[in-house]
């Protein structure tokens, strides 16, 4: 358990907070490059603040506050100029470091004043990379953004789906150092969901964690587990600060503010070898709904609907006062106690855990993977077809409900598999 005020320290992420100053060393991806091609603004909430994401018509990005530094007009209306937004109250506009260059008329009343300073107004750092549209809302000197391995990948189709969850980021990211949840949630409640009876899947025998520079890792014995299984001696990530690593997707918590928490995957599908040389066009993004529309109930047919369900059932803000931590919760721990060593540590004006700031050392970052050699050099369709589990990662998309049917048919072009339609799965 934690006692109120460290649960505080732990979650709240709003300017000047413990948290939210560490959350702010770190580069968040907030968006898909791809929705960009519809749209030219984008107002998000990062840390709890509101901010506008644009891409203006020299294509370039930017992240700035989403109120007007005039008389407070609402910037994701704002329009697009060859450099920088404008604001389409009175016109003013501003570039993406949020200085405003341009001040319609006064810029007439008071053309005797020409070094005269203009007001500034919030503007942050972004980067694209991978696909997705990366900001820093954090102190210089800006650290490098991390160039993971897979982001280097070829042969693959890469997808990115986005989901806002109504609660805490803190106890999303718990999920990522909980393996024994797979079991309960994954496993066992998709087969009651299904109607079934009967016994329960394989129990978890050992959960072991490691910290090492990029996070932690977990690793798991089941009862049908022989001694070499990978999920063993490799294990999954805990990626530092905000994502689970599985090896051909990363899935980050970015909060949005105290009380909701913006999911991001960024999911890699190897191509079959026989449709290689695969080179992928757009990295699509799609949006994935927490509630049937019809009824109004939360999904949980798909892996990661499972997922928010468990962890929105915690609360806004998971009350850990009230909690009993068990043996399996030896992971949660540890990356509460990393946390607040951090936290100190950015008190002390020290970088935390994982900041890159070496070139060298960020030019392809690698990771624990499990099953590395499939996902880099693949694997012939008659073999994935042939294995009832990997077989259905390339006839459906598992981990999400809501895939919509253009990036199916994307993605079934990709792979050369047909694809069947959602249905309640589970895995
Ligand atoms: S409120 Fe934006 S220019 Fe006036
Ligand atoms: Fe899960």
């Amino acid at each position: 358990m934690l006692n109120h005020d460290r649960n505080d320290r732990l979650t709240r992420v709003g300017p000047g907070t413990p948290m939210g100053n560490l959350m702010r060393r770190y580069w968040l991806p907030v968006a898909g490059v791809s929705e960009f091609e519809t749209r030219a603004t984008k107002p998000l909430r990062l840390l709890g603040e509101d901010l506008v994401l644009y891409k203006d018509l020299s294509g370039n990005f930017g992240l700035i506050d989403r109120h007007c530094a005039h008389r407070r007009a609402d910037m994701a209306f704002g329009i697009p100029e060859a450099c920088g937004l404008r604001c389409n109250y009175h016109g003013w506009l501003y570039d993406a470091g949020g200085q405003c260059i341009e001040q319609p008329y006064d810029d007439l009343a008071m053309a005797d004043q020409p070094g005269r300073r203009r007001p500034r107004m919030k503007g942050y750092p972004v980067e694209l990379k991978a696909g997705l549209v990366w900001a820093y809302l954090g102190p210089e000197p800006v650290p490098l953004l991390p160039h993971w391995e897979p982001f280097t990948w070829g042969n693959g189709f890469v997808q990115i789906v986005l989901s806002e969850v109504p609660c805490n980021w803190l106890q999303c990211q718990e999920n990522s150092i909980d393996p024994v949840h797979f079991e309960w949630t994954h496993l066992n409640w998709s087969s009651r969901l299904r109607g079934e009876q009967g016994g329960y899947s394989p129990r978890h025998l050992k959960v072991e964690f490691d910290e090492f520079e990029h996070g932690f890792v977990y690793r798991r014995i089941l009862q049908n587990s022989l001694p070499d299984d990978p999920l063993w001696t490799f294990g999954r990530v805990c990626l530092w600060p905000n994502a689970l690593f599985t090896g051909d997707h990363f899935e980050w918590r970015v909060p949005i503010d105290d009380e909701n928490t913006l999911s991001v995957t960024w999911h890699f599908t190897r191509v079959p070898r026989e449709a290689e040389p695969y080179v992928q066009d757009r990295i699509p993004t799609w949006e994935g709904p927490l509630r049937d529309p019809r009824t109004g109930d939360w999904i949980t047919t798909h892996v990661m609907n499972q997922d928010f369900v468990a962890w929105i059932g915690q609360g806004r803000i998971a009350d850990r006062a009230q909690e009993n931590l068990s043996q399996s919760d030896r992971g949660i721990a540890m990356i509460r106690r990393r946390f607040l060593a951090d936290i100190e540590a950015v008190e002390r004006g020290e970088d935390p855990k994982g900041i890159l700031r070496d070139p060298a050392a960020n030019a392809c970052v690698t990771l624990p993977i499990v099953a590395r050699e499939m996902l880099i050099d693949g694997l012939p369709k008659a073999t994935i077809l042939a294995d009832p589990l990997l077989s259905r990662f390339y006839t459906r998309y598992l981990f999400q409900f809501g895939q919509p049917p253009a990036v199916r048919d994307a993605f079934a072009a990709a792979v050369g598999i047909e694809m069947v339609a959602d249905e309640p799965l589970g895995i």
